[in-house]
């Protein structure tokens, strides 16, 4: 990112005040396989990609909080004491929202000026929302001099989806924008929250990310009634079997199995695609390391079934997508990924037939549904920071 962007755009619509200031950039991310998992506590696997939110913040010496976004170009003015979410500028929330989380965590931001622009598609499940709150966090953060660590500047981020934005996510989107690592995907264990690095490290092979462009409709109710099912399983579990069950992570799959008669259905599909998503993420994890990528790939396509027909948040266009890859040579593995309903496919692919690949799915799904997905290759890099 060329830094002239931000600071002519910063010049052209806010003063220099002379205080503290600096870039600062978070990336979107990929989820390989663990998908609705980190809210159960379970596994997921997921890489920082090279689409990011890049920065640019300047403290000011009063209590205002003015923001321009050069890619809206929009702008919206508040104060450090009036943090209230905002309808007509939807994405203010997010930035707003961190000032808030950190206020209730007893820190006192200043006042500021930031502009912002990205290459992360808006929506696409890629995590722009989750990016935009964490780089906010890391400039407040290093302008104010808090020295929060990273893993709550993580929470702080998903906090302030969860209390200010109105979104129930779990964890896994702010935790890989933060600790992103180059050629590595994360391991992240949602119960400890610790995370394992897995290199992804042949230069052969390559994820490729395919947006369906279908944008991802009601998802907050959809998403919030898939954790109330996951949540009925545990509550069975805590009252029938033990009371030391607090999460799907503490149930055991074979007892599961056992209980099914007495469990609503579709209670029981959710948190059957749970438990056996955790082993794929932990499988899948091990053929990475091992360089096992068709081994790999397979757990994908199981971990996408699974999505489909036990946690019922894949479309018709994902599935499309899904089994157009799966027949091409070079696809080792293909799922959607993120919530689902809607979004994004990834895929598992090898370097040498990208094109073809591309090719071939640009055009069957441009017959299908008479529009042009879109493609970005991607390798695994570093989380947020200055830049
Ligand atoms: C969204 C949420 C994540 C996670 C995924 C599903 O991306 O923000 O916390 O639950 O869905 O894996």
């Amino acid at each position: 990112m060329n830094k002239n962007i931000l600071k002519d755009s910063y010049n052209k619509h806010f003063n220099n005040t002379g205080l503290s200031d600096g870039f600062y950039s978070a990336p979107g991310k990929v989820n390989l396989i663990g998908e609705h998992t980190d809210y159960n506590d379970g596994f997921v696997l997921p890489i920082a990609i090279d689409k990011k939110i890049y920065a640019y913040l300047q403290l000011r010496d009063d209590n205002k909080i003015n923001l321009y976004s050069i890619d809206f170009d929009l702008s919206f003015e508040t104060t450090t004491e009036k943090l209230k979410y905002n309808e007509e500028n939807n994405w203010s929330n997010y930035i707003i929202g961190v000032v808030s989380e950190l206020k209730k965590e007893g820190y006192n931001p200043k006042g500021f000026n930031m502009v912002f622009t990205g290459d992360l598609p808006i929506g696409a499940g890629l995590s722009s929302s989750a990016a935009l709150e964490v780089l906010t966090t890391f400039g407040l953060d290093d302008l104010n001099n808090f020295k929060i660590d990273s893993f709550k500047k993580a929470v702080i981020a998903q906090k302030s989806e969860n209390n200010f934005v109105g979104v129930n996510c779990g964890i896994m989107d702010q935790y890989i924008s933060v600790f992103g690592e180059k050629d590595k995907a994360l391991l992240i264990d949602c119960e400890s929250h610790e995370h394992e690095e897995v290199p992804f490290k042949d230069e052969d092979y390559q994820f490729l990310i395919i947006d369906s462009k279908i944008k991802r409709g009601l998802i907050d109710s959809k998403y919030n009634k898939r954790r109330k099912q996951c949540n009925n399983v545990v509550k069975f579990f805590k009252e029938n079997v033990g009371e030391e069950v607090e999460t799907l992570r503490d149930v055991n799959i074979n007892e599961l199995f056992r209980y099914e008669n007495k469990l609503k259905d579709l209670d029981y599909k959710r948190a059957t695609h749970v438990l056996t998503e955790n082993r794929r993420a932990l499988k899948f994890s091990e053929h990475l390391e091992q360089n096992e990528y068709s081994k790999a790939g397979s757990l994908m396509y199981a971990s996408h079934l699974s999505l489909k027909d036990e946690f019922e948040v894949s479309t018709s266009e994902l599935d499309f997508l899904v089994e157009k890859a799966m027949e091409l040579k070079g696809v080792l593995g293909a799922k959607m990924t993120g919530a689902g309903f809607g979004g994004c496919t990834v895929n598992l692919i090898k370097n040498e037939n990208k094109e073809q690949i591309i090719e071939n799915l640009k055009e069957s799904y441009l017959n299908e549904y008479d529009m042009e997905p879109d493609f970005y290759l991607t390798r695994p890099v570093n989380g947020a920071g200055k830049f």
